[in-house]
């Protein structure tokens, strides 16, 4: 499928200093000259900052790593992680139509978003809180058919589960991720036949419905607010000054190099 860079563009873009400072503190992850290897975190987060990835955020991304906007250009444009133009304020809603999927009835889910969301892929619902669109194979085929949603999955749809779980997130509710037919994984429906010795007791639910039941949010956008910055790395090596180890802000791999070399120089 072509993805292109959306018709209409905002004039810049600058990560919030929260995100600034996660940034460039996952940039020391990779050693120097390997800086580009951050190149999707920092994507991401550019998208989930804005809600959809602009082509001042892939070059404002590419410019903190060093690499032609070329570069930048082919990864965001490569995956359907992101999203090239505005989407829905609550959720996309990605739905497979690879082969298990529109065996087991993506096109039923289709028509669902049409009817409730928009006629069209990549159009915004009248309230602007939802979109669509269709994706390749998402790696859970065997609880097709099944949407992304948001930081999660949603398996083994039917046409009622998923319009009560869109009538469920417009209301500002946080549905259960997963199986919404109560299969645990990607077991066989229905009694476990195999495996019997196994079956002992297990979590109500798997670890990654479990993480999201815990965090009870699933479609909420990070917002650098989540966790406490953390950049255990920085603590043991000795190129980074920073982050916890005092009140500088992590420098990237090409600030580090940029720093040595005007020390030197001013040494000289
Ligand atoms: S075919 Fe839909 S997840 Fe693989």
């Amino acid at each position: 499928m072509l993805r292109r860079l959306h018709h209409e563009q905002p004039a810049a873009f600058e990560f919030t200093p929260a995100n600034l400072a996660w940034a460039e503190a996952q940039i020391t992850k990779y050693p120097v000259g390997r800086q580009a290897s951050a190149i999707i975190p920092l994507l991401f987060r550019a998208q989930e900052q804005e809600g959809w990835l602009s082509k001042p955020a892939i070059e404002y991304v590419a410019d903190m790593l060093g690499m032609p906007y070329i570069r930048a250009l082919e990864v965001a444009t490569f995956y359907f992680m992101f999203q090239l133009a505005p989407v829905g304020s609550v959720a996309h809603i990605q739905v497979c139509g690879t082969t298990s999927c529109m065996i087991c009835g993506a096109e039923d889910l289709i028509r669902v978003c049409k009817e409730k969301i928009a006629p069209h892929a990549f159009e915004l619902s009248n309230d602007g809180k939802f979109s669509w669109e269709e994706v390749e194979c998402l790696g859970a085929c065997a609880n097709a058919p099944m949407a992304a949603i948001g930081k999660d999955y949603y398996e083994d749809l039917s046409e009622e589960s998923l319009a009560k779980l869109i009538d469920a997130m417009a209301a500002g509710q946080t549905p259960r991720p997963g199986s919404q037919t109560g299969r645990f994984s990607s077991e066989r429906a229905g009694e476990q036949v195999a495996l019997l010795d196994s079956k002992g007791e297990r979590e109500e639910f798997n670890a990654t419905v479990g993480l999201a039941v815990s965090i009870g949010d699933t479609i909420k956008r990070i917002d650098g607010t989540e966790v406490a910055l953390r950049a255990p790395w920085q603590m043991s090596g000795q190129r980074a000054p920073i982050g916890m180890m005092g009140t500088e802000r992590p420098k990237s791999a090409v600030q580090q190099v940029a720093a040595e070399k005007a020390a030197k120089a001013a040494t000289e």
